[in-house]
């Protein structure tokens, strides 16, 4: 089975209008069709239909992705952005339970499914992130809390529609801190998700689903990363800032 390696840029809140046209830019020049590799950068809400502008006159195969979507089709939500503003801005894909939604947002679990069965109704492909937390870790949980992560993510989700998912295993305390996960960690972490897809969905569709690792990948790192066998690509945060590394971080996938 070969999975199509995916990374994405997450810019978070960060940049402002003239800076993410130019990132966008550069990206786009540097990456062009980006042949074997989908790639993807998920843009602050106020500059999805600049940086959009920019990859459809560009030419480029980078998909315009959103970093959150609301649950609810519209009304009296104050703040929130709904996935068919979202399609309107030409956002093909977009992310769901980011941890910094869970953890400093307080988005839960039975949210984040929501939000995903959301996007994937309406059309668009989703990021569905999940990991554990340092505590989580050294308490010996990390398998259960993917497990019940991804379970209440893909609630109600069809085995028809989860080719348009795709799983970012994002260790809370490797994300922004500098520490990343052991290849053989992140490898285990993956496997064990995989093993999980099969036997919610088939053994098919656990092979087919690809899971990105996430939390301080950088060139340096991404190579053997991204060697591991159940790694799929990368969910990147500070080093998709900089056009030049986030071009060899798609390399590295490729
Ligand atoms: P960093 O690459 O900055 O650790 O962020 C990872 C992340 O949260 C991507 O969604």
């Amino acid at each position: 089975m070969s999975r199509t390696p995916t990374v994405g840029g997450n810019w978070k809140m960060n940049l402002d209008r003239d800076a993410s046209v130019a990132l966008a830019r550069d990206v786009c020049s540097r990456l062009g069709d980006a042949p074997g590799v989908e790639v993807a950068v998920f843009v602050p809400f106020p500059y999805l239909l600049g940086v959009g502008r920019v990859i459809a006159d560009s030419g480029s195969a980078v998909r315009l992705g959103a970093q959150d979507l609301s649950d609810q089709d519209n009304g009296a939500f104050t703040g929130e952005v709904s996935a068919s503003m979202l399609i309107d801005c030409a956002v093909k894909t977009v992310l769901a339970g980011h941890s910094e939604r869970r953890h400093v947002v307080g988005e839960t679990d039975q949210l984040v499914g929501a939000k995903t069965r959301k996007a994937l109704d309406s059309g668009l492909d989703v990021i569905l992130c999940v990991g554990e937390t340092i505590e989580q870790r050294r308490a010996g949980q990390t398998d259960a809390v993917n497990e019940r992560q991804v379970r209440a993510g893909l609630e109600g989700v069809s085995p028809g529609d989860m080719a348009r998912v795709t799983i970012a295993y994002e260790p809370v305390w490797a994300i922004g801190t500098g520490m990343t996960a052991t290849p053989a960690d992140a490898q285990d972490a993956h496997a064990k998700i995989r093993a999980l897809l099969g036997s919610m969905y088939s053994s098919v569709l656990g092979e087919e689903t690809r899971i990105q690792y996430g939390g301080s990948m950088k060139p340096g790192n991404a190579v053997e990363l991204m060697a591991q066998p159940d790694i799929d690509g990368g969910l990147i945060g500070g080093a998709s800032l900089k056009g030049e590394d986030f071009q060899a971080i798609v390399e590295a996938a490729r």
